[in-house]
């Protein structure tokens, strides 16, 4: 049993046009492997902003902060597969997700250590070997040059291991109806790469070729949202 866990950080709730792609790959999941699958609206929960304090790195990961984010944790702890799936705000995570994140920190101990590579990291004080961690994240422009990268290089710098990074251009489309002739092979090839997920919890070159590209020449997209408004 795969135990997925879908942290949806659009404000936009059910709507989000990033979570219907995030969807079709948990969809995609469940045709290969027993899965269990549960949903959170970040922007539903009460999370607080991480203070700093640090304590919960000295008294055995316990955060002062009482609010939604204890439960959030526990079921971390608990899953397989946690989908990170959020829209490009600014080049980066939107706030809600990023707030989540920080507020991952009592998963992580004090002592700091260095890798290979030079780059340092706190070691963990709970057991998350068997996460497998993917980011999902839509954008409203049409390419994916000059646009992902910062958002990209901060969840590969947070999760070093066992990660998988989608990113989709022209997501906006997914909830335009005129759209659906274009909108429903790239929602197939999510699906796709869900069921090839759940066998190795890795994507090929190919897969991530194919669903990362975008769905319409990047001209004719950015002539149809401009004709919007
Ligand atoms: C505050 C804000 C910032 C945004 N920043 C970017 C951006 O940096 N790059 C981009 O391509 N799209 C940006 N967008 C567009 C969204 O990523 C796009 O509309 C996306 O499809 C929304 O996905 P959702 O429905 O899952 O929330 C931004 C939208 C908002 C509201």
């Amino acid at each position: 049993m795969i135990k997925i866990l879908l942290l949806n950080g659009s404000p936009k709730g059910v709507r989000s046009d990033t979570l219907r792609l995030s969807m079709a790959f948990a969809e995609g999941m469940f045709q290969t492997a027993d899965c269990e699958l549960e949903v959170i609206h970040v922007n539903e929960k009460h999370i607080e902003y991480c203070t700093g304090c640090f304590r919960c790195k000295h008294n055995g990961g316990v955060c002062m902060l009482q609010d939604d984010m204890a439960e959030i944790l526990q079921k971390m702890l608990e899953t397989d597969v946690l989908i990170f799936s959020f829209p490009l705000y600014s080049y980066a995570m939107p706030a809600a997700m990023k707030n989540l994140v920080d507020r991952t920190m009592p998963l992580s101990s004090w002592n700091m250590v260095r890798n290979d590579e030079g780059k340092y990291g706190h070691n963990m004080q709970f057991d998350v070997s068997k996460l497998h961690y993917v980011m999902i994240c839509g954008c409203g422009f049409p390419n994916s040059k000059h646009n992902f990268e910062g958002a990209v290089r901060s969840f590969e710098l947070k999760y070093p291991e066992r990660r998988t990074i989608i990113t989709v251009p022209e997501s906006p489309m997914m909830n335009i109806p005129p759209a659906r002739q274009f909108v429903a092979p790239r929602l197939a090839e999510m699906k796709a790469a869900g069921a090839e997920y759940a066998k190795t919890f890795t994507l090929s070159e190919q897969t991530l070729k194919t669903v990362c590209s975008p769905m319409i020449p990047e001209e004719i997209y950015a002539q149809f949202a401009n004709s919007l408004r």
